[in-house]
């Protein structure tokens, strides 16, 4: 049996047969969620072979259960690309995911503005992306189910049923294009002015090797971005993780209410 479906099992056993509708990776910041979901959590010491998040601001657990009357599988925490220097380091948890039966997935993140029209403490729905970072999670990967198109990677029906839900609350959900860099340290102001110029909104150290593992696995994907600061160089204000974590909330409670109004459907 593959490791991805003796977890599968093991999550079945813990949080129920019925597998969820949704999965939601939280990022930096963005945990709270979890709390909110009527469920079973599940340490990620649990789950052999899941990573040992190690980014603070993280919670290593997977909460299965109930959020808004939608049943959800959500990650408190995620492993970067710079943690390992493995691009493929969420890959266990989303065969997981797709072992127990969910074919959508959600993802969060915290971003730095390269957009001047986006803000911190405001929204940004990814509707492509730039892998930036030059890694692949599917580097390695042996079958030819490696040549995963992305031309959809970013998937309209979810994205609309967002963008409604926003509409709706009276947040508002600019969409914009998402450039992974690897991280962990921050963009110099050249690399975001030439970050501009190539066609990014927003940039970020996660979500897009998990966007691209998703659609391997055939999950359909949709991802909101926390603006928690301007990128480098854009304004007077200092980047650090510290102010990636303060900034959070406040584009984290406009997220929760996005995301609550989705699920509500
Ligand atoms: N750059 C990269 N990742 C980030 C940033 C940033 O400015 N802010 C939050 N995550």
């Amino acid at each position: 049996m593959s490791k991805s479906v003796e977890l599968a099992t093991l999550i079945r056993e813990r949080a129920g047969e019925e597998a969820p509708e949704y999965g939601l990776i939280l990022g930096s910041g963005l945990g709270h969620l979890s709390k909110a979901v009527e469920g079973v959590a599940i340490p990620y010491d649990d789950l052999p072979g899941f990573p040992h998040a190690g980014v603070s601001g993280h919670v290593p657990q997977l909460v299965i259960g109930n959020l808004e009357g939608a049943r959800v599988a959500v990650f408190g925490g995620r492993s970067h690309y710079y943690e390992s220097g493995r691009a493929d380091a969420m890959r266990l948890p989303l065969e997981t995911l797709a072992a127990l039966g969910t074919k959508k997935l959600i993802l969060t993140n915290a971003a730095g503005a390269v957009n001047t029209m986006l803000a911190p403490g405001g929204l940004m729905m990814l509707n492509d992306h730039i892998a930036f970072a030059g890694a692949n999670p599917l580097i390695g990967e042996k079958t030819d189910a490696r040549f995963v198109p992305l031309t959809d990677a970013h998937d309209a029906e979810i994205r609309a049923g967002l963008r409604a839900a926003a509409e709706a609350e009276g947040v508002a959900l600019p969409e914009g294009v998402y450039g992974w860099f690897s991280g962990p340290s921050f963009e110099t102001p050249a690399e975001i002015r030439a970050a501009r110029v190539l066609g990014m909104d927003a940039v970020g150290m996660s979500t897009v090797p998990e966007i691209i593992l998703g659609r391997f696995l055939g999950l359909r994907c949709a991802s909101i971005s926390v603006i928690t600061n301007m990128g480098a160089g854009l304004s007077d204000e200092s980047i650090s993780h510290d102010h990636t974590k303060q900034m959070a909330p406040l584009g984290a409670a406009k997220l929760e209410k996005v995301l609550r109004r989705f699920l509500r459907g």
